[in-house]
């Protein structure tokens, strides 16, 4: 038997000076989708996903939390990797950047460079962006352009790549693989970029300590982006890549804003080094909410556990992938999100094979049936799901995830139209009604393996279940799907167990608890949190808790950052479908703001017309159920289930407007 054709594809890895949000999901999704659908199609892959490690940024958010670098970073670490293990994400290699095989790998890279004579010593000054982890082309005191936040000047010994050497190169590369950067649109950019000229590129740094150090040139550390692109190729080997045979890449997968240090820094690095390059960098756009990128700066992000825990990993999955033209950008909506999961997982897919699997329970003893002679209406369904089939995996390969999983929703369509039309149900005891069933009730079930082996790449836990509801052996993921066809279906294999598939759930109650996990799980601490001081044993023997550790105290200019001013309500309704938000307007000195507050369920809105309030004005506007909330009113959180009251001046007239102090 020939060897299976190998094929390599990685996510970017991840910051761990955050968490997760649904931004980062998209791609671990995306990549798992991908690497699950070339299995099926016979490939041996290795996906790698993982952890960004180093940087000042990490330097500072551990000193933060008050725990060595190390610490930090290995929990954060491990709860990218839980959320991942959650989501269904079957990543082969978890690569961290503090791995001893990938710094390794990073100074083998480092020095192949340099005995090729592309790296020199120097001095850089420059604006530093240390969100982005890099320098940018701005005047001192000028923000980051990408990100917004305030940059720094840095001034330091370093090591440069001769990334100027290189124009050339990269540019008769692109023009010999012109699919290497996809989509067109950012080729087009990245070229225009390189077509401008190359400044060499300072590959080290001596200003931050968290790093890996450049062998003999201490206190150099590698510069992260030198750092994390080479994780892509510490997790297949390394400088032994040529044994495990998965180097070159087949795809970098990678969020826009990324796709520079992909498609010129790195292809640069790998030519100085003598060392093949990847075969292709895919750039997928943004999710939005509200629409801006979402980003933990902007305070607008979507964490993916809440919609797991409400909907299932498959409903975000099939979600994201459905709803947003891959490349594109797309905006996140709990409203589409519920939409969606009512109308296609629970009423389509869910609907067609809880019906198909009832009907054969009670027509055929729970075996699926065996056909007799097929109509043309039967054929006509027949050569539509032999047709998906193709333009399924066409779309799959073309990274068409929307179109794919269009074409397969309008087979389950064409099949619920079918036995609307055919109302199997309704067909008597005759041996010819006998019959015709059967035909019809195989057709059905034939329709649903088709849709569950071709949909297996994007709902790996339903899927499961349908195909065991089917009696089918094994699992979907291991069906070759360059073998699927029609007709497939042995007649007399019984039926497995019946297991929910999609609930119905009706979307306010959905919507209203994702946001409220979400608002919880916002108010939570960050995983790593400084030790605490150990308690003192007090007089009499009894112990006092330990008094906070100094780093979980505010100073007076953090709480200066928080503006709190008395305002006064002016108008008060209830929210259509959000039993607990009301829609306030709030006279707060300077101008009316609308607000919503989670206080429906205790406050009848006509009796709080006129009441003074305590309002937080300098809070991001985000939006409720939909309804934009610019501000926030202070309220005590009583009892066990948190019942709302709100702060007020029962003793004194305060002025509008008159700040909190
Ligand atoms: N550590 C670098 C990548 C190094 S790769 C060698 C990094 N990390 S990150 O944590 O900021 O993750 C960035 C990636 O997360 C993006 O490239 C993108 O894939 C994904 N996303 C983050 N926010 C996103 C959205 N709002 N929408 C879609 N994807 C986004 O950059």
């Amino acid at each position: 038997m020939p060897d299976k054709p190998k094929y390599y594809l990685t996510t970017p890895i991840y910051y761990t000076n955050g968490l997760p949000h649904i931004g980062h999901t998209y791609s671990t999704i995306v990549c798992d989708t991908i690497r699950r659908y070339k299995r099926m199609r016979g490939c041996d892959v290795v996906m790698t996903t993982g952890t960004d490690e180093h940087g000042v940024n990490v330097e500072r958010s551990a000193k933060k939390a008050g725990v060595p670098e190390s610490e930090f970073v290995a929990k954060m670490a491990a709860e990218w990797r839980a959320l991942w293990d959650e989501l269904g994400v079957q990543g082969d290699e978890f690569i961290r950047t503090t791995d001893l095989k990938h710094a390794h790998t990073v100074q083998w890279l480092f020095k192949q460079c340099r005995d090729n004579g592309f790296v020199y010593p120097g001095h850089y000054t420059g604006q530093y962006c240390i969100y982005d982890n890099a320098y940018v082309d701005v005047k001192p005191g000028e923000n980051c352009p990408d990100c917004g936040r305030p940059t720094e000047t840095v001034t330091e010994a370093n090591f440069y790549f001769k990334l100027s050497a290189f124009q050339k190169p990269l540019l008769d590369w692109y023009a010999k693989h012109p699919d290497f950067i996809q989509p067109e649109a950012r080729r087009n950019e990245v070229l225009s970029f390189v077509e401008g000229g190359l400044r060499d590129l300072s590959i080290t740094r001596t200003s931050i300590r968290w790093g890996i150090p450049v062998p003999g040139e201490e206190p150099h550390v590698f510069y992260v982006w030198f750092d994390a692109l080479t994780a892509y190729l510490s997790a297949v080997g390394g400088p032994q890549y040529e044994k495990t045979g998965f180097w070159p890449a087949d795809v970098h997968l990678v969020g826009k804003e990324i796709i520079r240090f992909h498609a010129v820094y790195w292809p640069a690095f790998l030519m100085a080094a003598g060392l093949p390059l990847p075969k292709q960098i895919w750039a997928h756009g943004w999710l939005l909410m509200d629409s801006a990128k979402m980003s933990k700066s902007l305070g607008n992000v979507v964490r993916p556990r809440p919609i797991v825990h409400v909907l299932g990993m498959d409903a975000l999955r099939y979600y994201l992938l459905r709803e947003t033209v891959f490349g594109q950008d797309g905006n996140f909506s709990y409203d589409a999100l519920v939409q969606r999961y009512n109308s296609d997982l629970a009423n389509g897919l869910g609907n067609l094979a809880s019906r198909t699997a009832a009907m054969i329970e009670k027509n055929s003893g729970g075996k699926i049936p065996k056909p007799a002679a097929f109509q043309p209406q039967d054929i006509t369904l027949a050569t539509k799901a032999q047709a998906a089939i193709g333009e399924v995996l066409e779309q799959y390969d073309n990274l068409g995830f929307s179109l794919a999983l269009e074409q397969i929703w309008s087979l389950i369509a064409a099949t619920d139209k079918y036995l609307t039309t055919e109302h199997p149900w309704s067909l008597g005891e005759s041996d010819a009604d006998q019959q015709r069933r059967a035909t019809i009730l195989w057709t059905t079930a034939e329709v649903l393996r088709m849709v569950t082996a071709l949909t297996h790449p994007v709902l790996p836990e339903s899927t499961a279940k349908v195909w065991s509801l089917l009696g089918q052996p094994g699992q979907p993921g291991s069906i070759a799907l360059d073998d699927l066809s029609w007709g497939q279906l042995a007649p007399g294999t019984p039926l497995g167990k019946s297991q929910a598939l999609f609930p119905r759930i009706e979307k306010a109650e959905a919507i209203e608890r994702m946001e409220s996990m979400e608002n919880e799980a916002q108010k939570q601490p960050s995983p790593v949190t400084a030790p605490a001081t150990p308690s003192a044993p007090a007089a009499g023997g009894a112990t006092i808790a330990a008094a906070p550790a100094a780093a979980e105290k505010i100073g007076i200019e953090d709480f200066a950052k928080v503006e709190m001013r008395v305002g006064q309500i002016k108008t008060a309704e209830r929210i259509v479908g959000a039993d607990k938000l009301l829609k306030l307007t709030v006279d707060i000195g300077t101008e009316i703001r609308q607000i919503c507050a989670g206080i429906a369920q205790f406050y009848e809105p006509e009796k709080l017309i006129g009441r003074k309030v305590a309002v937080v004005v300098n809070l991001a506007p985000r939006k409720l159920r939909g309804v934009e909330s610019n501000g926030m009113i202070v309220a005590a959180s009583v009892g066990p289930e948190g019942r709302p009251v709100l702060a007020g001046f029962p003793d004194e007239d305060v002025e509008i407007g008159a700040r909190l102090k």
